[in-house]
């Protein structure tokens, strides 16, 4: 047994700096250490367990400790722990896996380039909006639009189109030309009886008087997650991406969609942009697509994009951009495995099967008071948490009701991911019906307690 000074406890303070973590807080509270996990049950070092409700971070749809994939990553590691893609470079497990991807991929999607996460594609993804527009001779058409309350990475050029303040505070950012239209949040900023129609054509005429306020022709690309993740999984209203796609074609503007965590049948079909009508000239993946077991990302693109591209290599004398471990040989493995296990579960029969009791799990849930909305599709939802469920009001914002539930749960042994007033899940597709009505049970009891602190009852 450790002494306490001696403790991982005491050491993770003395030497780690963790991400998207209040720094001063950590030293007085220390780390959550998890020991292992299995399924969709995640054990701490002391013994207590969790029903993960939200797949890790969107990320491992198969649950924890996939035997398939250990296997996958061992035995590719024995035989070929490295090589990288680099000048004419090329390696098996990533041709097979690219060709599988395309196969899967809306028909519009052509080639594939590999990274190690997601915002390392989405990075990628900027880079090649800015070198199709100077293929085209238009290097003024740069700007790219975003949506508050989007999350589209940490890097420097993600984080960017990131629609989260505390992300830019302090940090210099976002750069320039990267700008930010109205979060799609019917339930919150709908005008008295505006129907989700009318609501998405206001956003869509937002957007468009945006883009002719800064000119078209700076704009080059609008970025969008089809279902908004770590905005507390914020469905878009009805109608509202054939409107924005409607704009970005009058002004010649690219459509990135940023399929981190809707891709691989999350949203109820293989991809986002099939749920919600969407036809992107790029796209990123990563999350689901090695179901988190080992990094790996990848950005997905049209035809034009990649004749833009050679036109582009052939002008500077190469593609110079790459990274060392992209397309890795045993993430690219352990991912082949993944789509293999999916195929083999029959991905979209499974997840509607899932998705029905998800449904009657949560609309159940709606009964609470503190639950004003639900929003959900396949394996995703978010519910927004409302002062008054009679008239819909809403907490006053920063009141982070959310941590509140997040923290109930923790005790009644329940994880799930929070962003201001709503809850989200994510459930991997491993799990059993009678752990989604076992999230049922953990999420009330905490919705209770929460609601007796505020309201006193
Ligand atoms: C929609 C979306 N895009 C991009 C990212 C960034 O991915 P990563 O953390 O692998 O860089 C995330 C991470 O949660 C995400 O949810």
């Amino acid at each position: 047994m450790d002494s306490l000074a001696n403790s991982l406890a005491a050491r993770d303070i003395a030497h780690l700096v963790h991400p998207q973590t209040n720094l001063q807080l950590h030293l007085e509270q220390g780390p959550a250490i998890v020991d292992h996990a299995s399924g969709v049950w995640i054990y701490d070092d002391e013994g207590n367990s969790f029903l993960d409700s939200v797949s890790g971070l969107w990320c491992a749809p198969l649950g924890y400790a996939p035997e398939r994939l250990a296997r996958a990553a061992y035995d590719q590691m024995r035989k070929l722990s490295f090589a990288h893609l680099y000048r004419h470079n090329s390696h098996e497990p990533a041709i097979e896996l690219a060709e599988k991807l395309l196969s899967i991929a809306p028909k519009s999607m052509s080639k594939v380039h590999f990274q190690s996460t997601g915002s390392e594609a989405n990075d990628v993804a900027i880079k090649l909006v800015w070198y199709y527009f100077n293929a085209l001779g238009r290097p003024e058409k740069r700007k790219i639009i975003s949506r508050h309350g989007a999350y589209h990475g940490s890097s420097v050029a993600a984080v960017s189109l990131t629609g989260k303040p505390d992300m830019h505070a302090q940090f210099n950012l976002p750069l320039d030309g990267f700008l930010h239209v109205a979060c799609p949040h019917y339930f919150r900023d709908r005008r008295g009886g505006e129907s989700e129609h009318a609501y998405a054509t206001r956003l869509a005429d937002d957007l468009e008087a945006l883009i002719v306020e800064q000119d078209p022709d700076t704009v080059a690309a609008f970025f969008a997650e089809p279902v908004m993740g770590a905005g507390g999984a914020i469905l878009p209203p009805e109608g509202y991406f054939e409107k924005v796609q409607g704009v970005l074609r009058k002004y010649d503007i690219l459509f990135v969609a940023d399929e981190v965590i809707t891709g691989f049948g999350r949203t109820g079909k293989m991809w986002g942009c099939e749920r919600f009508s969407i036809q992107p000239d790029l796209m990123s993946c990563a999350k689901a697509l090695s179901a988190g077991a080992l990094p790996i990302s990848a950005l997905l693109m049209s035809e034009k994009i990649y004749q833009a591209m050679l036109l582009q290599s052939e002008r500077t004398g190469q593609f110079a951009h790459g990274h060392t471990f992209a397309g890795h040989p045993a993430c690219a493995a352990v991912a082949l495995e993944t789509l293999k296990i999916y195929e083999e579960m029959d991905l979209l029969a499974h997840i509607a099967r899932l998705s029905s009791c998800f449904a009657d799990m949560l609309e159940g849930i709606c009964s609470h008071p503190l639950v004003g909305d639900l929003a959900m599709t396949g394996l995703i939802a978010g519910i927004e948490l409302v002062k008054d469920k009679g008239s819909g009001e809403l907490f006053p914002a920063g009141m982070n009701v959310g941590v509140k539930v997040a923290e109930a749960s923790r005790r009644h042994g329940l994880l799930h991911r929070y962003a201001g007033n709503r809850i989200a899940f994510a459930p991997a597709y491993i799990i059993s019906q009678d752990e989604i009505g076992e999230i049922g049970v953990r999420l009330r009891k905490s919705l209770d307690e929460v609601h007796a602190e505020l309201c006193g009852k």
